[in-house]
């Protein structure tokens, strides 16, 4: 019986150390583990001796049934690898992939650089919901309510009393009832208005909004300031006019164009915001003394601005969100 084992035990390492190819292996374990294998008609055997033989032969056949079983199990896991490994199939001659890295969209370049500019004029920066109650938006600003800037035409109302802001201006109110003065900053922000899109105009656009209020403000002061804006944003050479306007919430008020000049086309000005001298009712609606404090305000367009800058004519670029035109910037 020993000698069968060993013999058993002899032929298994001989055909093992044959195998290359993992279905070969296959053939091994159906020739010695399978339940007719050879090991198994061995154990078969054993069971067939008297009682008093199997203590002998026990051990044997335990010690070569297990670790042909491991052999055989760390064979097939070694196929396994090489097979995981050859699906990976590397090619170190391919191009590497190309990582696209997103671009700071332009609107917020343009509106850092404009935040940065005011910082350096002695602006803080604050901000306000674009959700706004008929009272920030219309009312507290000095809007009569028969005011044609209340007509369903301009404004998203999303019920009596509450609306899509339109401009920036509801911030100035908002942040006056919550400091004293003085007050100097810009808010800038998104507003929407209901209009037809066009090159021109789209419904929704960005605005920076500005307040000064102190004791002295006057309105040189307010054109000095806006002045060196547009200089340090457009350069020295910027050709600019102020204009006088009308808003509810300053008087008096004013417009300031620039003059825009695109390729192969005739130049022509362009308004880039509203300003103005804050309307002393305004004060009043905000509990700030209109006989010892005066203000000033602007409201500008910086897609307006964006445009003049870069040379785009067409408003809808900024919000299509081809990447294309973004990735110029
Ligand atoms: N809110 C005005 C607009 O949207 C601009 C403006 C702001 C005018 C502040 C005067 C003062 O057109």
């Amino acid at each position: 019986m020993i000698e069968k084992i060993h013999l058993v035990e002899k032929e298994f390492k001989e055909d093992i150390g044959k195998i290359s190819q993992s279905k070969d292996l296959e053939e091994l374990r159906i020739k010695y583990l399978s339940r007719k294998g050879l090991i198994s008609v061995l154990i078969d055997e054993f069971k067939e001796l008297p009682a008093a033989e199997k203590p002998k032969f026990g051990k044997a056949i335990n010690q070569l049934k297990n670790e042909a079983q491991e052999s055989f199990n760390e064979k097939k896991k070694y196929f396994e690898s090489l097979s995981d490994n050859a699906e990976i199939k590397l090619d170190l001659s391919l191009p590497s992939r190309r990582r696209v890295i997103g671009t700071k969209h332009i609107l917020s370049q343009t509106l850092d650089e404009m935040k940065e500019i005011f910082k350096g004029l002695g602006f803080s920066v604050h901000e306000g919901p674009e959700l706004e109650s008929d009272y920030y938006n219309f009312e507290a600003l000095n809007f009569p309510d028969d005011h044609p800037a209340r007509d369903m035409q301009d404004t998203f109302f999303i019920n009596d009393k509450f609306l899509l802001r339109t401009h920036t201006s509801p911030v100035q109110i908002r942040l006056m009832e919550k400091q004293t003065p003085p007050i100097r900053a810009i808010m800038p922000g998104k507003v929407y208005r209901n209009e037809a899109i066009s090159a021109k105009s789209y419904c929704l656009f960005h605005q920076v909004e500005g307040l000064y209020v102190d004791e002295d403000v006057t309105f040189a002061e307010l054109r000095g300031t806006l002045i060196s804006f547009v200089q340090q944003f457009f350069g020295k050479d910027i050709k600019y006019r102020f204009r006088a306007s009308f808003f509810p919430f300053t008087e008096p008020s004013a417009e300031l164009d620039i003059w825009w000049q695109p390729k192969g086309k005739d130049g022509r000005w362009m308004e880039i915001l509203g300003c103005g001298m804050v309307d002393p009712n305004v004060l009043a609606n905000v509990n700030i003394d209109p006989e010892k404090y005066v203000g000033y305000a602007f409201g500008m367009g910086v897609e307006r601005i964006a445009l003049r800058k870069y040379g785009i004519s067409d408003i809808r670029t900024f919000f299509d969100n081809d990447k294309r035109f973004l990735i110029q910037f």
